[in-house]
């Protein structure tokens, strides 16, 4: 069998290609411990109050220190609980002033949800079974929407909130 000097070249390149690539991989995945956000602490699914995060008086949102807060969300079918009001309604806007640092910590107890502030970098999915954190800083003054975004039964669409940056 003959091969074209060029066609050696190119399953060359495609080789190294490939070498690289998976050692770019690896050095993410193992050697930096790179996971997705769904996947930095696991939570029992029937009983995600265990975890004091998720305790009814702890969701939506707390001021721990000048300009940094926690977010925290319980999202399920078909809804983001994002803590209570003083009269116990559910807090459906949450107001966050610009320049502040949140963590966000979410968990289900039923099945996946997307847990998306359109328009901001908090983007992740929620799975029964862990809990998924992201910190970010909120910049931009405005209101973002709360979208699930991983389709999660008949009343998927009606799973929403929002969020406003305010200056
Ligand atoms: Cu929750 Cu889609």
């Amino acid at each position: 069998m003959h091969l074209h000097k060029y066609e050696k070249y190119w399953l060359g390149a495609g080789i190294v290609g490939l070498i690289v690539f998976l050692i770019i991989l690896g050095f993410g995945a193992f050697y930096l411990g790179t996971h997705p956000q769904s996947h930095g602490e696991i939570i029992d699914p029937e009983n995600i109050e265990a975890n004091d995060a998720f305790k009814p008086e702890n969701r939506g949102l707390t001021k721990v220190d000048e300009g940094r807060y926690v977010l925290n969300i319980v999202a399920s079918a078909f809804n983001y609980d994002l803590g209570t009001d003083e009269s116990g309604a559910p807090i459906k806007n949450i107001e966050i002033p610009a320049g502040s640092k949140v963590l966000v910590q979410a968990t289900t107890p039923d099945v996946i949800h997307g847990l998306n502030f359109a328009g901001t970098n908090i983007n992740m999915m929620v799975e029964p079974g862990y809990v998924s954190t992201m910190e970010v800083e909120l910049n931009n003054p405005g209101e973002y929407t709360l979208v699930c975004n991983e389709y999660c039964g008949v009343g998927h669409h009606l799973m929403y909130g929002s969020l406003e940056v305010v200056e």
